[in-house]
Parts: C-alpha cells; structure tokens; sequence
C-alpha cells in the first residue's frame, strides 16, 4: 500500500519519541511490522554546525525501509541545508511542527510553527522545491484554543505539495495529556487527497476500533504504546490484542538490550536501557524490586542476570 509516493506494508506506524526511537528500538519496532519508522527530532541547527551527536541519531538498520528523518528547526535556509545533507540517508524527511517543548518554542520551532504559517510555508516551499524525497508533515490540531488550524490551512499544506499529514491532534498547550479529538482528524480526511495519519492514544486493538468509528480507515501512528509492547504493530495488523508469556517477553528483552550494547557500547547501553526495561516490566511480579537493582546495575552481566531471573510466580 502507498503512504503518499512511499510503499508500506503496513498502515500501522512508528511514532518518532525523542530518546526513544534510536536504532536498536526501531529495528525491533519493525521486526513487528511497523510500516515506517521514523527517527527522533533532530535540529536542523546541529545538522549545520555539524554537531557529532546526530549522526548517532540518524543511523538506520538495513530492515528499515521506508525510514523517515524528521527535523525541527526555524529557519528555512538552514532547515534546506540540512535536509539536503540527509536526504540521501532516507527516504523521506518529515518536518516537526508538533513539538511543545519549551526550548523549541522559544527557538520558533516545533509547534510555535503553527502560530507562524508564513515561516512554516517558506520552509515548506523551499524543501518541496529542491528535495527530492517525499516531504512529510507532524503537527498538533493548533497551538492554544485561539490558534486552531482550520481546513484552509490544511488544503494549504496540500497545495504546497506536502505528500502526506501526521495529526497528534492536540493543542500544544495540552502537551502529551487531556483529549484528543479525533474528530479534528476526521474532518481534515474528509477534505483532503492526500493521506492523513492518525496519531495519539493507540493502545489496542480495541482502542484503535473506537477510533476508526470516527476516523474511518486508514494509517495510524503509534508511539508511548510501542515501549511497553513493540509487538503491538502485529497485533493491530492481525486485530487481535495478544497477551504474551514471559519467555516471550525475556527474550525481547534480551534481544533489544543486546542491540543496544552493539549499538552504543556497553557503558552507555546500561545506561540508555534503563528507561525501555522500566516499562517492558510494567505488571511483573516484584516489578519495583528489580526496577531499582537495574538502576543499579553497571554491565552487561548484571542486566542479563536481571533478566533471566524475571519471574511471574
Ligand atoms: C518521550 C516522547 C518523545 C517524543 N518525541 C517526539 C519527537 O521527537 N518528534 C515528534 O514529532 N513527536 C514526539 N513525541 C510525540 C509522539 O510522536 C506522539 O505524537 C505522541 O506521543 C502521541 O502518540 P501516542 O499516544 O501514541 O504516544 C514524543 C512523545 C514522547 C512521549
């Protein structure tokens, strides 16, 4: 099936988290079936000063077809530059006007984008006219209840040739909490030709039916569900929320830690695994005990350990 001009096997997709969606988790996102992967935001400012961190963050995994990169950023020469310097690492960069992190904010990106159309359309413009690669878009339904978009401005991002539209719709002012209207995103469906992705609160399968009743079909993004259960790509492509047994869950453990120390070197994997480990754990017996003895732990040995000695009796 064709996401924009990108052919995906799946119309369930892998939402770009910061400090997240690296590529050791990206790769066994996939491996469950998630139709694109996306990398976390990048500055397009780090991509112009050269800043080493973020050839880190675009590194991809050979299964990883399509990746998308997405960047954050503000000023359209330098949004161009660094897109160009990228392009060939992808196959398709999506422009970041969701982010509502402060800092971002301040620097007049993410989500700021949306109270400043004119400088979201010249970034637009300039990417539509030199890159060649699909160009996407991430946003949030408005920035505050004064400045929600409307369907004009949605018809805008179509006509200025944004090949596909990725709705977290939420105000900026809500963050990652409170409601999320799906219905804003039925709406800008039902007026647009390009493909709209739904985005927010994606769970289950059966959360993702009650959602279809009033989006209608059609591509969906995953995000926070995904840390606790990267097989939930699978499970919403065969429609069924799936319990798995705890040597299943060992094993994925095990797997994604491995990739990590590969990927980062043993120090930093310890570190960085942290966070994934504290929420693959989430309803296991003794969940907190063996919480903080991972926060503890300095090497691969002792994770491992960890590990193997999960239990749910
Ligand atoms: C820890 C974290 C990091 C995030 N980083 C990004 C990011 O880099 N780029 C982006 O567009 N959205 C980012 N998001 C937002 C998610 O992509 C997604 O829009 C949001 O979490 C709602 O989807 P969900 O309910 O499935 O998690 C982040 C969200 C979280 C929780």
């Amino acid at each position: 099936m064709k996401l924009g001009s990108l052919e995906v096997d799946s119309p369930y997709l892998l939402a770009p988290m910061a400090g997240y969606t690296d590529k050791p988790f990206r790769y066994i996102c996939k491996r469950y079936k998630a139709g694109l992967t996306v990398s976390e935001l990048i500055s397009v400012n780090a991509i112009y000063y050269k800043n080493t961190k973020t050839d880190e963050l675009m590194q991809k995994s050979d299964i990883e077809k399509p990746f998308s990169i997405q960047l954050f950023g503000a000023d359209p020469d330098i949004f161009l530059y660094a897109a160009q310097v990228v392009e060939h690492r992808c196959d398709c960069i999506d422009i970041n006007a969701g982010c509502p992190v402060s800092k971002v904010i301040k620097a007049f990106a993410g989500s700021y984008l949306l109270k400043d159309k004119k400088r979201l359309f010249a970034i637009i413009d300039k990417l539509k006219k030199h890159i060649k690669k699909p160009v996407s878009i991430k946003l949030r339904k408005g920035f505050d209840s004064y400045s929600m978009n409307d369907i004009a401005f949605y018809k805008e991002l179509q006509e200025r040739g944004i090949d596909f539209i990725v709705i977290h719709p939420r105000l900026r002012s809500q963050f990652f909490k409170g409601e999320i209207d799906y219905e804003h995103v039925a709406a800008v469906k039902e007026a647009l030709r390009i493909d709209v992705v739904v985005n927010g609160g994606i769970d289950s399968v059966e959360k993702l039916e009650k959602i279809k009743n009033i989006t209608g079909d059609g591509f969906f993004m995953v995000g926070q569900a995904a840390i606790e259960k990267p097989y939930i790509f699978e499970d919403l492509l065969i429609g069924k929320d799936t319990k798995r047994d705890l040597t299943f869950i060992k094993n994925l453990i095990r797997e994604h830690f491995l990739l990590m120390v590969e990927h980062y070197g043993e120090k930093a994997a310890v570190k960085n695994f942290r966070k994934f480990f504290h929420r693959y754990i989430k309803g296991i017996n003794n969940a907190k005990v063996f919480k903080s003895m991972m926060n503890e732990c300095s090497d691969s040995k002792c994770v491992i350990g960890l590990i193997n000695n999960l239990t749910n009796a």
